[in-house]
């Protein structure tokens, strides 16, 4: 008997339309993955199917911190146990576990018998906080960074930080009268989940004239602003190294967010993706944890959420889906309720909880491993390094372009002079003025506008990744002033 689908059913099923959607999901923007670089996406599918004219042969994606996606080499120490644990075999088959140990080194094999011997079969779902071994190596590693202790029961391993982050808004935002302070520029991840949430975003904009700096004025400007408006300024973030803005926090800077947290009630989410892509010596990372502990005045009491992920640093590995959170001050009512949360979507990728392990205890001198992973990392680290002063350098000497040299994280957010000219004809085309500037660069480069991740009132920006490969940068360069200075010829400055 051959079965039809009945008629009724199928039209309902076409008048379910976006009018007809949840309308947070409606608001919510996400400007990394937005128009631009979907436009951008069409044109690399056109060049590379030989369809259309264009003056150029390829596509460079400088939208998005996707270290991978533009040729960073991924750490073999990582991929190698990971692919002991893939070609484990559940049965412990004595014959393949000898190959496997006559294929790899033995410090390789061992730590996965590590990861395997705390649950971490990547076929299975784990415990929904993550496997021991690896919450064990992340609390190792924060304390010795910090100096503190740091216990493996306070960390969570989650599906990169975006799942942290998200679950602890969620969390926040009891109801639509809820407030959370979150820096302008910010990275987008902020203002859609507490969009998606019903929240309220509290602007506070970072200080473009001293370097993308904190100012405590600023914060007190903004939360007096929200309360006057009858918000509930319940929680503050942080992105430290900043995304999209470049800079290392000075010590006062944190300081001065913990106290001030202290003085409003406030709980602290402090994004610390960033923190091994550090470039000025006289610019160190300070985690938020060890700034908290050493004020005694505060190291009970400001609630933290902090948050680290694969995704960046030197690894780049953004599809493992890998991150943890650390919770200090956390109470004990709210962590079984996250734990709930966790457990509703099971865990996070497995195998992506043993590379946050191995993320946060690699290969030590002595080690096997160790020779090549130290060459590795220190590669990808001086390389990003030169190619983030060669890009500012670059920007500074363009026409109508202004730019602070990062001193952390991955990105450039360049200041671009845009006349009542250029505005006015953006106003005609319905887009924001650097909206227009992003999309109207039909060359090979792909930039986000700075209205994307907000911006003060009347200046302009776009962030441009610094992680095209070394050998783009040259093109990336002529090809961005070449637009430079073609826009300031037509539209003046
Ligand atoms: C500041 C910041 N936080 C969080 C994330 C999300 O990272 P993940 O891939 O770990 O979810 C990103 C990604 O670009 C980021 O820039």
């Amino acid at each position: 008997m051959v079965l039809r689908a009945a008629r009724p059913l199928l039209s309902r099923a076409q008048t379910w339309t976006a009018d007809a959607l949840n309308p947070q999901l409606l608001k919510a923007q996400y400007a990394v993955r937005g128009a631009i670089p979907l436009r951008a996406g069409q044109i690399a599918e056109d060049l590379r199917k030989g369809v259309g004219s264009y003056p150029f042969d390829k596509v460079v994606f400088a939208n998005i911190g996707n270290p991978q996606s533009l040729r960073q080499e991924p750490i073999t120490f990582f991929r190698q146990v990971l692919s002991v644990l893939e070609l484990s075999s559940n049965a412990g088959n004595h014959e393949h576990r000898k190959q496997i140990e006559n294929l790899f080194p033995k410090d390789v094999v061992e730590r996965a018998d590590a990861y395997l011997q705390s649950g971490g079969l990547i076929g299975a779902y784990s415990d929904s906080n993550g496997i021991r071994q690896s919450r064990e190596e992340v609390a190792r590693y924060i304390s010795d960074r910090d100096g503190y202790p740091a216990s493996p029961d306070d960390i969570f391993l989650t599906a990169g930080a975006s799942e942290g982050i998200a679950n602890v808004l969620e969390a926040l935002i009891a109801n639509d009268n809820v407030g959370v302070m979150i820096p302008i520029p910010q990275y987008p991840l902020y203002s859609a989940t507490i969009t998606l949430c019903n929240g309220r975003a509290v602007h506070y904009y970072l200080d473009e004239e001293n370097a993308w700096d904190m100012s405590l004025d600023e914060l007190k400007r903004s939360i007096a602003a929200a309360r006057n408006e009858g918000t509930d300024v319940r929680a503050l973030a942080v992105i430290n190294p900043g995304n999209p803005t470049g800079q290392c926090l000075s010590r006062e800077a944190i300081e001065n967010v913990i106290r001030f947290c202290n003085d409003e009630g406030l709980v602290l989410l402090a994004d610390e993706v960033y923190q091994t892509n550090t470039y000025d010596a006289t610019r160190p990372f300070f985690s938020f944890k060890s700034v908290l502990r050493s004020i005694p005045e505060c190291s009970e009491s400001v609630p933290l959420f902090s948050f680290h992920s694969l995704s960046k640093g030197m690894l780049g590995e953004c599809g493992r889906r890998g991150g943890y959170m650390e919770m200090t001050n956390i109470d004990q009512s709210v962590r079984e309720n996250l734990l709930k949360r966790a457990s509703i979507n099971l865990c996070a990728s497995v195998a992506g909880q043993a590379m946050v392990g191995m993320m946060c205890q690699p290969p030590k001198p002595g080690d096997e491993s160790y020779p090549l992973y130290n060459e590795q990392f220190t590669a990808t680290f001086e390389s990003l390094k030169r190619r983030a002063q060669k890009l500012s350098d670059a920007f500074n000497s363009m026409p109508g372009v202004s730019c602070i040299p990062p001193t952390g994280a991955m990105y450039l957010f360049p200041r671009i002079e845009l006349s009542s000219t250029a505005q006015d004809a953006a106003a005609k085309k319905g887009l924001a003025p650097d909206a227009w500037s992003c999309s109207s660069r039909r060359d090979w480069c792909c930039v986000v506008p700075g209205s994307g991740f907000g911006q003060r009132e009347g200046t302009f920006h776009f962030r441009c990744t610094f992680l095209p490969p070394e050998e783009d940068i040259d093109g990336l360069v002529d090809s961005i002033r070449a637009f430079q200075e073609k826009w300031v010829a037509t539209y003046g400055l």
